[in-house]
């Protein structure tokens, strides 16, 4: 371990690339060695029986694990064993091995099945480069000695292995035999995989090998490069261009395990306010507040949900941050009670840049405090952007993202309740499309580094400020930040939405693997702006784009100034109505949403989540990118070309109802969906419990009584659970939530369906908890649902309706069919 293989192969060995020699052992701790090889220092630790982490520091670097990626936390490891002999240093834990041999220095890991991964290949191994190449950001290391050269780690490729994740791709779900780089950008339209990196970074893979997960993320924000297979089938290289390589190694085995462990380290999404899964409506720009009441006054006259309103860069002054426009918007708060009044939410957008002008307060004060980056010659870094010259927080140091954070206090004060974080990667004019050199100073508050240093960290910085700041000014509510940029942990402190897409069909098929590959990248709380930015959207566009995009976790149709307006109701009644419709279908689906939601936050599963989440097993789901599991419960298959009814979608194993005509599948089976507009190829897993409100247009616009539960009892037995709190602030934490289990179990022409008594101390408004089974052929013998209970059957819809009243004990219902 690890293994020389028989097998031929390209001399890989780029040029200048040195590899690790003989190593040494210098110190052994209860959990971890500490090595040098060569003029590197190497440890390896075990964090937690299934996670390892490598740190190599070479040329003499000092060691070093600090990141804007981590949650501080005390790991345990449990007990380890650390063996050496001449050869090999191991570190044992319950769950795996990590093997070190010592001449030359390789790592690689075993479990206890014997299951071999992450083994370094024999020739390469770790290694930096003596001579520079032409690797972005050499040069400035070579001047200034303090960055470092290239780093890397070749691993061996096993065969089967297929690389997943690697956050905000466009490109396909299996990312096996690509080259991903990791540099955040503002990108030209299009955004395909030849694009390959955008607007956020995470520099992590979930890799399958016969149903068995493991995880690797590379811990570092200076441009990252994985070549997954790419450059030669039998290595994957994972390298940053600049500094140390530190690694974390998840061991899984399933890629549930390996993503519980990724956001324990990386942290996890907070639970949002519950008005944040509603509907929300934005353009670039609503540019009066008369433009803005008109279109809260439509949703609500036409009977379409929307939760909330977004505000873009015209609502300001002169596009200068937390300002608002005076002309357009002469009384905000007015404006926005009135909003608040009708079922509103409003977030407002707050761009990285601060336009330099000598009569604009917040501009003055950060150059006061000497908060904002610099050039080398020590000078304010200055660009343009929306507002014209503008200069730079260096979020980097904790005092300017205070200072940032309390900015936020006009917009919250005037009743914004959501803040978008925009143009953070940062974005720059001059050039197009482009960011900050890399030897833009961050001075760091005392810990001055280069931009190419923190560069992939410069948006999750400016999120963390706004949530931080929104945390402080407004302690008793959840925040709701979204974020344009990010990098690994960039769920902790926002949603990621995926900028600037078009309103194409190629954009709508690619947004299906993008979010599934951030949904295993941690950011489960993600979406793509429905209809598309750039481009003008058609009616069945915008429709066939809205049947998909109720099953983001993020859901807002936003557009571009120069396009056709894109609000639903303005490509006429046909496709009106369905948008309509499965707005209303997502209103009706929040619970569900929220259960989701909780889990995520809880567990680090994603919402909208890849058929092998649950089918490790099933080598047919490792490229079925083209439908996905919203939660457990649904498998969503959206049509993405025009004038097409019919689809292909594969149901893995168990039993399946299709949503709108109640036909059962049971599954493996791939089959020929009819999804005509409107009725998009939705399928219910059979016994699980689908939680649902009634019909409503924003949530709070009457008590959600009842609360239903729909399911399809089919032979056989499921279960789900369901959450429930008051959808804000944080008397959850204090015991005040609901968590119910619900099973159902279909036995020779019997239903047993069991609502397990109520965990925490939530205390409901609503009077009635409804269970709807569906798909019951007739009239049933018995049922049996206590005293309190009511129940119909009705024969048209072939479904039985049990009414029980809310109570937080155990209900149980028994059927006797025939
Ligand atoms: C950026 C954002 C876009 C926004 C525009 C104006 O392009 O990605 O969503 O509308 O800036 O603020």
């Amino acid at each position: 371990m690890p293994s020389k293989r028989m097998t031929t192969r390209k001399p890989a060995s780029p040029p200048g690339y040195q590899t690790v020699g003989r190593a040494t052992t210098i110190t052994k701790e209860a959990s971890g060695v500490c090595l040098r090889a060569d003029s590197a220092t190497v440890e390896l630790t075990a964090l937690a029986p299934d996670l390892f982490r490598v740190g190599f520091f070479p040329q003499g670097r000092a060691v070093d694990y600090g990141s804007v990626a981590l949650v501080s936390r005390d790991w345990q490891s449990g007990p380890v064993t650390v063996g050496e002999d001449a050869e090999e240093v191991t570190l044992a834990t319950s769950a795996a091995t990590a093997h070190i041999s010592l001449e030359p220095l390789r790592i690689g890991f075993d479990d206890h099945a014997g299951r071999e991964f992450a083994l370094d290949d024999p020739e390469l191994g770790m290694g930096w480069f003596t001579a520079p190449g032409d690797l972005p950001g050499v040069d400035l290391a070579n001047q200034s000695g303090t960055l470092g050269k290239p780093v890397r780690v070749y691993k061996q490729h096993r065969a089967g292995e297929h690389y997943f994740g690697c956050g905000e791709r466009t490109g396909e779900l299996d990312k096996t035999g690509s080259h991903q780089i990791f540099w955040n950008v503002d990108p030209p339209p299009g955004h395909t995989a030849l694009q390959n990196n955008l607007y956020a970074s995470i520099p992590f893979t979930l890799v399958l090998d016969a149903g068995r997960a493991w995880g690797f993320f590379l811990d570092s924000t200076t441009r990252v490069e994985f070549d997954l297979a790419h450059d030669d089938p039998q290595r994957a290289w994972f390298g940053a261009s600049n500094g140390d390589l530190v690694y974390y190694v998840f061991c899984g085995p399933t890629p549930a395990d390996v993503l519980a462990r990724y956001t324990e380290l990386t942290g996890h999404t907070p639970l949002p306010p519950l008005w944040a899964l509603g509907n929300g409506q934005s353009r670039f720009s609503y540019e009066t507040a008369e433009e803005v009441r008109e279109i809260a006054r439509s949703f609500r006259e036409r009977d379409i949900p929307c939760d909330a309103l977004y505000l873009d860069i015209d609502a300001l002054d002169g596009y200068r941050v937390f300002t608002w426009n005076p002309a357009g918007f002469p009384d905000p708060e007015g404006l926005l009670a009135e909003l608040r009044g009708m079922g509103f939410h409003t977030v407002s957008i707050v761009d990285a840049g601060v336009k330099v002008d000598e009569h604009y307060p917040v501009y003055t004060e950060g150059k006061e405090r000497d908060l904002y980056c610099k050039t080398p010659q020590g000078n304010e870094y200055q660009n343009a952007v929306w507002p014209g010259i503008c200069t730079f927080p260096d979020f980097t140091n904790p005092e300017a993202r205070r200072w940032w954070g309390d900015q936020h206090r006009p917009l919250l004060d005037a009743g914004v309740e959501g803040i978008w974080a925009d143009m953070n990667e940062p974005a720059l004019f001059i050039p197009p499309n482009s960011t900050m050199p890399p030897d833009v100073i961050h001075p760091g508050g005392g810990k001055a580094q280069f931009h190419i240093q923190v560069h992939n960290a410069y948006g999750s910085l400016m999120a963390q400020a706004a949530r931080e700041g929104s945390l402080r000014l407004r302690p008793e509510r959840r925040p709701f930040i979204i974020s344009r940029s990010g990098y690994a942990g960039i769920q902790r402190h926002a949603l990621l939405w995926t900028g600037d897409n078009s309103s194409t069909w190629e954009h709508l098929t690619m947004s299906l693997a993008q979010l599934q590959n951030l949904g295993l990248s941690g950011v489960g709380w993600a979406g793509v702006d429905i209809g598309g930015f750039y481009g003008d959207a058609t009616g069945e566009l915008l429709a066939r784009w809205t049947e998909f995009g109720i099953f983001q976790a993020f859901c807002r149709n936003h557009s571009e100034k120069q396009t056709r307006h894109q609000e639903p109701w303005l490509f006429g009644e046909r496709y009106e109505s369905i948008c309509r419709a499965m707005l209303k279908l997502r209103q009706r689906l929040l619970p569900y949403l929220y259960t989701l939601f909780e889990e995520c936050h809880r567990t680090g599963a994603p919402i909208l989540r890849p058929l092998f989440w649950a089918y490790p097993e099933d080598k047919a789901t490792y490229s079925m990118d083209d439908e996905f599991l919203c939660g457990d419960t649904l498998l969503v298959a959206p049509i993405t070309r025009p004038g097409v009814e019919y689809r292909h979608v594969y149901l893995p194993a168990g039993s399946w109802f299709h949503l709108w005509t109640g036909a059962r599948i049971d599954g493996p089976a791939h089959v020929l969906a009819h999804a005509p507009l409107g009725q998009p190829a939705i399928y219910v897993r059979a016994n699980t419990a689908l939680p649902l409100w009634p019909e409503m247009n924003y949530v709070g616009q009457r008590e959600a009584d009842p609360l239903t539960f729909v399911l399809h009892p089919c032979e056989g037995s499921g279960s789900a659970t369901f959450y429930e709190d008051a959808g804000d602030g944080y008397e959850h934490l204090n015991g005040f939530y609901a968590r119910r289990a619900i099973t159902c179990e279909v036995e020779a022409g019997h239903i047993h369906v069991e609502i397990g008594e109520q965990e925490g101390a939530l205390l409901h408004a609503r009077r009635h908890t409804r269970v709807e089974l569906r798909e019951i052929a007739s009239e049933p013998g018995a049922v049996h649902a206590g005293k309190a209970a009511t129940w119909r059957y009705e024969p048209e819809q072939r479904r039985l309706i049990v009414d029980l009243p809310e109570t937080a004990a155990s209900h149980v219902i028994d059927v006797s069919m025939g």
